[in-house]
């Protein structure tokens, strides 16, 4: 009953790991590819292995969760090399955040002229590199960007948004996205240079940054709500949306498919409870289904009432 197509791929359940959470590694890669979500995505790289920001730089807290991970990635070859070389059985998520309108063609280049047939994500949002603004609060480069990329790139390419808290931008950035040939649009990233701090030792919780990182989980669920309403009423019906942020249970799910959502992405959530969560998430949103009367998620996506 949570058969899902997406990208002309049929997915088993519409949930999957939101980049950055158990994919670094082709171990944890290989863990997601066998547990039971629909698809999966490799951590977002960069044309050369990165290590990343100083430690402490992921915290889980009681709501939610900080980060400010600095892109630690093994680099573009790597995860190339595994994504060509896995046995399709699952939809498979490339992941790409280059540091520079330069880098990210050169990848999409890459990947272009490579063997790879899932769908690439072109992540415009990573909050967390000291010195390096979030791309998609920058609209003017946004468009200039996507016009270079679809001017030679012919595969399945979606983009990975921060959230936007005003009207204007949702309108500013639909427009700008209308434009191009998408396969969809991810939304939510973290909530980007939040500060968590420890009252008793008097200091913040993750080192880099001064303590500032982007914000996840259930405190960041109202937002990813309402940037995945925003642009699903927005968007052309081609470009599908993948809702992320604050997924936790059954009812997270439903509620950001009834907002539009077409695949669901968890992060957080993931981190703190490893892969079986697939099995629970599909569970419980299969028992709402059934307690509603719905056979097939087609039903209701989308169709969030006003009052
Ligand atoms: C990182 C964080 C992000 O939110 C993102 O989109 C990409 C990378 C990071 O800090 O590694």
């Amino acid at each position: 009953m949570l058969k899902t197509v997406f990208a002309n791929h049929e997915l088993e359940n519409p949930f999957m790991n939101a980049s950055g959470v158990h994919c670094m590694t082709t171990e944890e890669l290989n863990e997601l590819y066998h547990s039971s979500a629909g698809a999966f995505i490799t951590k977002s790289c960069t044309p050369l292995q990165r290590t990343g920001n100083p430690e402490p730089r992921y915290i889980d807290l009681p709501n939610g969760s900080i980060n400010s991970m600095g892109l630690p990635n093994k680099g573009f070859d790597y995860y190339l090399d595994y994504v060509t070389h896995t046995p399709y059985r699952k939809l498979c998520f490339f992941s790409i955040s280059g540091m520079s309108a330069a880098e990210n063609l050169d990848m999409l280049r890459r990947l272009e002229t490579s063997s790879f047939d899932g769908v690439t994500e072109l992540n415009l949002s990573c909050p967390n590199v000291p010195g390096k603004p979030q791309l998609a609060y920058d609209f003017e480069q946004t468009e200039r960007l996507l016009t270079q990329v679809f001017d030679f790139y012919r595969k399945p390419l979606g983009v990975k948004l921060p959230p936007y808290f005003d009207f204007a931008h949702f309108d500013q950035m639909a427009d700008i996205l209308n434009q191009f040939p998408l396969t969809y649009v991810n939304t939510i990233n973290s909530v980007g240079n939040g500060l968590v701090i420890d009252p008793d030792l008097e200091q913040v919780v993750i080192k880099p940054k001064n303590g500032f990182g982007g914000l996840g989980g259930p405190l960041i669920k109202a937002t990813a709500l309402a940037n995945v309403r925003a642009f699903a009423t927005r968007l052309n019906s081609e470009i599908k949306i993948i809702g992320t942020g604050g997924i936790t249970n059954g009812q997270d799910a439903f509620e950001h498919l009834l907002c539009g959502a077409s695949v669901l992405q968890v992060g957080t959530q993931l981190h703190k409870e490893g892969p079986t969560i697939f099995d629970r998430l599909a569970r419980e949103l299969s028992d709402i289904m059934k307690k509603k009367g719905y056979a097939a998620i087609d039903e209701f996506r989308g169709k969030l009432k006003d009052l």
